[in-house]
């Protein structure tokens, strides 16, 4: 979006001055950090897809809306739920065919061989799922859209259904005003990305000590920050986005062949993507295979032979649960979409 890159590029400005400032005055008390601040990066949409506001509410609705898979039930947020950290709270996903709200109680025939993964800050991925086969978050769309277990449509169908809803008619044009025929399926995956482009976690307590709030994290919450660094964590999970472009060696024992599924090069078994951090507090279970239940199992099956001790993991657990959580920029659940279907139920609708 515009106006958010425009006020990324004045906090970058204003980070750089600090940061500037802060040189020249070695009095000025500078955050204590284990490595060097580097600026929150801005978000780019591609260019024959810039972010407008009318796709983003499009893609919102198309999100939430069941139309898009073959049981007219799963939804995008099935999987990539609020309560969930956009993620589903499950080993293993369960996608058409099953029963139950969205979440942990969901039950049925059809689970995915992965982990689903969190979608904050997927804007920033240049290659997308846990063996990147996705290039960008348009062509990662037809994969769920596709997929037998998740939602199993044939996306020109779904197009076909699209044109007939007048709601969406009205929305399509309003987003592609130069189009004769907005309703088509590269249409339906540019909304859905664009949507998807304003999924950005970046001001969690750890961005607000950065930019010289000392009290924003605890005492214990900046130890395990600097032992994040020790361990050598964060040359992976690189900050600020706590994550990274490259394919590691998964640290847990597993069948799946990861990113040589992709390549071919042997040297790729076995590795992933290297997950983001961020809002990892709400994303469990962890790994490629949802194996580790709790946040303090993945971090010590992390320690990849730096043997942590048990006071370390807490330590890092409190860095990253506390530190890293911000989901100031949730999307907000439409409570009706315009398929006139039902938005999968979450926890947010089951009376406790
Ligand atoms: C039935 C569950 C399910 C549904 C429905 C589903 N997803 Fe996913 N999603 C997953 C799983 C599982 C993965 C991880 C797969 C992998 O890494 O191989 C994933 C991965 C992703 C990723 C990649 C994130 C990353 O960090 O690389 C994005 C983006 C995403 N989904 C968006 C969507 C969108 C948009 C929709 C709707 C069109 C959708 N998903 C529907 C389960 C689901
Ligand atoms: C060599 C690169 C590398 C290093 C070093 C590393 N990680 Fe990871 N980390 C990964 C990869 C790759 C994954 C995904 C593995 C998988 O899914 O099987 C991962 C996954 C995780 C997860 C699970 C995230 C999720 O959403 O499933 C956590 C938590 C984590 N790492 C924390 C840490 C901590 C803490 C350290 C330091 C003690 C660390 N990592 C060191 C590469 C690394």
């Amino acid at each position: 979006m515009h106006a958010r890159s425009a006020a990324a590029g004045l906090a970058l400005r204003a980070l750089l001055t600090a940061l500037l400032l802060a040189g020249c005055a070695p009095d000025a008390e500078a955050p204590r950090l284990p490595w060097a601040a580097a600026p929150f990066p801005a978000v780019e949409a591609p260019p024959e897809n810039p972010t407008t506001p009318e796709k983003v509410e499009l893609g919102r609705l198309l999100f939430h809306d069941p139309i898009l898979s073959s049981d007219r039930q799963v939804a995008c947020v099935t999987c990539h739920g609020q309560i969930w950290g956009l993620s589903d709270g499950l080993p293993r996903s369960i996608g058409i065919g099953g029963v139950g709200p969205a979440g942990t109680g969901r039950t049925g025939p059809n689970a995915t061989p992965r982990n689903a993964q969190t979608i904050w800050n997927a804007a920033f991925r240049a290659t997308l799922f846990a063996d990147g086969r996705a290039a960008s978050l348009e062509e990662q769309v037809l994969f769920p859209l596709a997929d037998p277990i998740e939602m199993g449509r044939d996306p020109e169908a779904i197009a076909a259904d699209l044109r007939e809803i007048p709601a969406y008619r009205a929305l399509f044009a309003a987003a592609w005003p130069e189009d004769e025929e907005p309703i088509v399926v590269q249409r339906l995956l540019e909304a859905i990305a664009a949507f998807e482009r304003t999924l950005v976690s970046d001001d969690a307590p750890y961005d607000r000590y950065v930019a010289g709030d000392e009290g924003a994290l605890s005492a214990e919450a900046v130890r395990g920050m600097f032992l994040f660094a020790e361990k050598g964590c964060a040359e992976c999970h690189v900050p600020p986005l706590f994550e990274s472009d490259r394919y590691e060696p998964t640290a847990i024992a597993s069948a799946d062949e990861g990113r040589f599924a992709i390549t071919g090069d042997p040297a790729d078994r076995g590795r992933f993507r290297v997950p983001t951090l961020r809002n990892v507090r709400e994303t469990a279970p962890y790994f490629h295979d949802g194996s580790a239940r709790t946040l303090e199992e993945a971090i010590a099956a992390e320690a990849r032979g730096a043997a942590l001790g048990e006071e370390e993991v807490a330590a890092i657990a409190t860095f990253l649960r506390k530190g890293l959580m911000d989901k100031s920029r949730e999307p907000k659940r439409p409570l009706e979409v315009p398929s006139g279907l039902r938005v999968p139920l979450d926890g947010y609708q089951i009376p406790r």
